[in-house]
């Protein structure tokens, strides 16, 4: 399966490292059109991929990725050659601000595409990807779509009125996390721990609780409750959050990312 992306930036390295990771993909079937600067050019070189410069060689894509600025994606596909668009190459664009009926106004109603909202934990194979369909795509297209994106993580289709949402709960939170890392080695630091242990612990342990939530379906509340022994230290800990509003903290966060 070759597949061509346009935009080699935050989130087109990490779809492309996504892609490539424990060799799911071969660096020979992944294209990539530059934009102005190097970024394309230096991330080439640690990887192998092509550059690709003629749009006509998009004819030879099963699959093409835009991950560039909100601002790029309709000239894009305004540029596309009609060779490509005459073979019905799904489209995925994961740009924020480009909604599905945006794209259908320069594609048509019944051109394959899709609008998706990955996180960069995609590059470890390990992402959540919200994604909505253009609402005439064939349910093969979908498919392929949907099998195509899978090797970066766990693909949840959602109507296009909750993307931003979803984007928020699990595309802003990485950089959240890696505040709560930081913090929490910071704490082992000041307690006397080596901060590479510090961290390496408190990664450890977030993969661990959400494998155990993610496997026991045990209700958030109840999993906290069963490591709360009574007049223990972590009720002790659990109280000095809630005195420094850690819950609302976290949802006025998520709300602060929201565009209304
Ligand atoms: N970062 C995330 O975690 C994340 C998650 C989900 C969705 N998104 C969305 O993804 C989009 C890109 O975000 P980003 O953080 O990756 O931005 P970024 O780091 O600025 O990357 C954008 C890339 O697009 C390239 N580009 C622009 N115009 C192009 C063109 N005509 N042809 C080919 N490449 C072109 C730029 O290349 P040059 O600089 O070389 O011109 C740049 O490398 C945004 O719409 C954002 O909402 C981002």
């Amino acid at each position: 399966m070759k597949i061509a992306f346009f935009g080699a930036g935050q989130i087109g390295s990490a779809l492309i490292k996504g892609m490539l990771h424990d060799d799911k993909v071969a660096a020979l079937d992944i294209y990539v059109k530059a934009g102005h600067s190097q970024t394309a050019e230096n991330l080439q070189k640690e990887l192998g991929f092509t550059l690709l410069t003629d749009l006509s060689d998009l004819t030879a894509m099963d699959l093409l990725i835009i991950a560039t600025n909100n601002s790029s994606v309709l000239p894009i596909l305004k540029s596309l050659p009609q060779t490509v668009l005459a073979k019905n190459i799904p489209i995925v664009s994961v740009a924020g601000g480009v909604t599905l009926s945006d794209m259908k106004a320069v594609l048509g109603t019944d051109y394959p595409f899709a609008h998706c909202i990955p996180n960069t934990p995609v590059q470890v194979g390990a992402g959540v990807l919200g994604i909505s369909f253009t609402k005439n795509i064939k349910q093969e297209a979908k498919e392929f779509i949907l099998k195509s994106l899978a090797p970066l993580g766990s693909v949840y289709e959602v109507p296009e009125t909750d993307l931003e949402i979803v984007g928020s709960i699990a595309g802003c939170t990485p950089a959240f996390v890696a505040m709560f890392i930081e913090s929490l080695g910071d704490a082992g630091v000041l307690h006397g721990l080596k901060r590479e242990l510090a961290y390496e612990l408190v990664e450890q342990m977030l993969q661990g609780t959400a494998k155990l939530a993610i496997e026991s379906k045990i209700h958030p509340a109840a999993l906290k409750d069963g490591v709360t022994s009574p007049g223990g230290s972590t009720i002790r800990g659990v109280a000095a959050l809630e005195a420094n509003n850690f819950r609302h903290a976290l949802i006025a966060a998520i709300d602060a990312t929201m565009s209304e």
